[in-house]
Parts: C-alpha cells; sequence; structure tokens
C-alpha cells in the first residue's frame, strides 16, 4: 500500500527541478540516447554546456538522427556530439565500447539508461540469458565495470568527484521473484522459459540492478582521491517507447488514458536522470536509489520522502 501511495504523490504532485547545473567542459555518455529519457538528458547536458556528450546507441543512423535532432533544438556546435556503436545484447560491442572509452581525454559522467521492458521471453544466446537480465543487469553492470577506470582517472586528474549513474526503476521494490525459490544459479532458474514469470520480470531485472550499484559503491568507496559516485536513479513513469509490445484492444484503449493521467513526458523524466550525474551531486547519493531527485532513505519505500540532496 505504502508503495502505491508514494508512487501516485511521486507522479501526481511531484515536480522534478528544470536542470540549470552547468557541465562546462565536462564530458558525458549516455547510453540508449537516441530516443526517450536518454535523447532528451542528452539535450539538457548539451544545453547546460557540456564540452563532449557522446550518444551510444545500437543503431548509429537513428543516433545521429538524435544528434541532429539535438543540435537543432540548442544550437550547440556540431563538434559537441559523438555518436557510438554500443549493442548491450553483444559483448564484443560492449568491450569494443569500453576500449574505446579509454581513449577519451576525460570522462566526468555516464548514465547506464540502454534498457528493455516486454511481456514475452527471450533467451540472448550470446550469454544464454534472459534478456531483461541479460540486458537491464549484467550488460548495464558490465558498462559501469568498463567506464569505473576512466571516471577514477579523471576524478583523479582533474579534484572533482565524477558519476557513473544506472537508470533503474521503482518498480524495484515489488518485485517478487519467485523464480528464486527454486534450486540452482539465480541466473539458470531466471533463465528457464518453464519457470519465467514475465509480468515480473522487468522489476527483477532492476532488482538486480539495484543490488550490483550497492555492491559496486561498496567495492569503490569515497574520500580516495579518485571518487566516483554511483548511483541508481527512477524517472518516474515515464510516456516513452519503453513498452513496444503489441497489446490487445481493451489495452490499447486504457493504457493511453492511463499514460495520460500518471505518466511523466520524456523531458521531464530526464530531469532525474541529469540530477544523478549533476557535478554538485552529494557524496550521499553513492550507492543509494534516487527517487524525484532524493535519495530514498533505505532499501524500503519509507512513508517519507528523505531529504533532499540540493
Ligand atoms: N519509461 C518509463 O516509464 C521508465 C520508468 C523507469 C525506468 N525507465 C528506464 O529508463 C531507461 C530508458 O527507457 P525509455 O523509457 O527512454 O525507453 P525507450 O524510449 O524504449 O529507450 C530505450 C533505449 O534503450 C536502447 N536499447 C534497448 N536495448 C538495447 C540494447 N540491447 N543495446 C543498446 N541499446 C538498447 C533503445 O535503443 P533502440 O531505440 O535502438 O531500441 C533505446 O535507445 C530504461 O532503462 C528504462 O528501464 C523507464
Amino acid at each position: 500500500m505504502g508503495f502505491f501511495f508514494t508512487l501516485l504523490r511521486s507522479q501526481l504532485f511531484t515536480k522534478l527541478p528544470y536542470p540549470t547545473w552547468s557541465f562546462e567542459g565536462q564530458t558525458v555518455v549516455i547510453t540508449g540516447s537516441n530516443t526517450g529519457l536518454g535523447l532528451e538528458a542528452a539535450r539538457h547536458i548539451v544545453r547546460l554546456g557540456a564540452g563532449k556528450v557522446i550518444l551510444a546507441v545500437r543503431t548509429i543512423s537513428k543516433g545521429e538522427k538524435a544528434a541532429e535532432n539535438i543540435i537543432e533544438s540548442t544550437h550547440a556546435t556540431k563538434s559537441v556530439l559523438e555518436v557510438w556503436p554500443l549493442d548491450l545484447s553483444d559483448y564484443e560491442s560492449i568491450k569494443a565500447f569500453g576500449t574505446r572509452l579509454q581513449t577519451l581525454d576525460r570522462l566526468d559522467a555516464l548514465i547506464q539508461n540502454a534498457g528493455v521492458l516486454t511481456d514475452h521471453y527471450k533467451l540472448e544466446k550470446e550469454s544464454g540469458l534472459e534478456s531483461h537480465i541479460a540486458i537491464n543487469s549484467v550488460s548495464a553492470v558490465l558498462i559501469g565495470l568498463l567506464a569505473l577506470p576512466k571516471l577514477k582517472e579523471t576524478a583523479h586528474k582533474t579534484g572533482t568527484r565524477t558519476r557513473l549513474s544506472f537508470v533503474g526503476s521503482d518498480l524495484h521494490f515489488i518485485a517478487a521473484c519467485k523464480e528464486a525459490e527454486h534450486d540452482g544459479s539465480l541466473f539458470d532458474v531466471l533463465s528457464d522459459e518453464k519457470i519465467a514469470n514475465m509480468s515480473d520480470r522487468y522489476r527483477v531485472s532492476k532488482l538486480l540492478l539495484h543490488y550490483s550499484v550497492q555492491e559496486l559503491a561498496a567495492r569503490s568507496p569515497l574520500d580516495s582521491g579518485d571518487d566516483v559516485i554511483i548511483d541508481d536513479v527512477t524517472p518516474g513513469a515515464c510516456d516513452s517507447d519503453l513498452f513496444r509490445d503489441e497489446i490487445g484492444w481493451l489495452r490499447s484503449i486504457i493504457q493511453p488514458m492511463i499514460v495520460k493521467i500518471f505518466a511523466r513526458t520524456t523531458e521531464v523524466g530526464s530531469r532525474a536522470l541529469v540530477h544523478g550525474v549533476r557535478p554538485q551531486l552529494e557524496p550521499e547519493a553513492h550507492g543509494r536509489f534516487l527517487m524525484d531527485c532524493k535519495v530514498v532513505p533505505d532499501q524500503r519505500m519509507g512513508p517519507e520522502p528523505a531529504e533532499t540532496v540540493d
């Protein structure tokens, strides 16, 4: 009950702050930024003066179209934007992306935003994992691990805290993960089509992501001179292309109405993504979940909102 009350209050009554933090001279990478929340976050960060914004996308032509769109709306110089290939279903692509990250002069922030949501079971052939687990959890963490050395190097060089942000979801609070009751490794049972609960799977993938963010943060403590703040951010429910499945006629009538009433636009939701990597991000965000641009006090959905990080 507490979860739904908090969610309603967040969606209907909470205003996310319009980003005004300067990213002047900074280099920021955003995955899955050809559309939706990633595209809008990139637009804000370009507008806020970043020196370089890299759109990491799985289809280069879509990334180039997004870059043109950002240039048109912000009037930024073309050279600010770069489009790099990245397919989170393909380990070779992930490795090549990681190698290319090391060629950057600096990396101030990375937003691991790319993700999927579907009701259909799909096995990723290369990893042998179900696609939500492969993309939203495992590959997301791999991207983070590959970015960490460059983020640490930049923090050390510039004497500032760099930021590694993962786009999670508040739905992780209500993941049931009944598959975990089966014997065997969690990855094996989650990849077994016969027992997969696809209506819970997206939530489970974001729960695994959240645990991974906590672990990454614990292994990378702050105050070491090369500090990277690692966080897990939700934009709230937004009207994007995330759910791309075919839906029946009844749902096709009801769903748009619910979206209209409750969902944020991707521009509004993207403010949370920008907030999660802003240069002044407080160290309290390290290893934590941020909702409505605030650190959630503990791992449950508490009744009271946390103190603002601003
Ligand atoms: N929308 C919401 O209500 C909501 C709420 C909470 C959290 N989120 C999270 O926000 C993030 C962005 O979602 P969105 O709402 O903006 O959805 P979206 O419009 O569907 O954008 C998803 C992005 O991820 C990319 N992507 C998907 N699979 C990929 C892969 N295997 N390799 C590389 N890129 C891949 C997509 O690329 P293509 O265009 O090429 O497919 C697209 O750029 C996701 O992590 C999502 O879970 C969304």
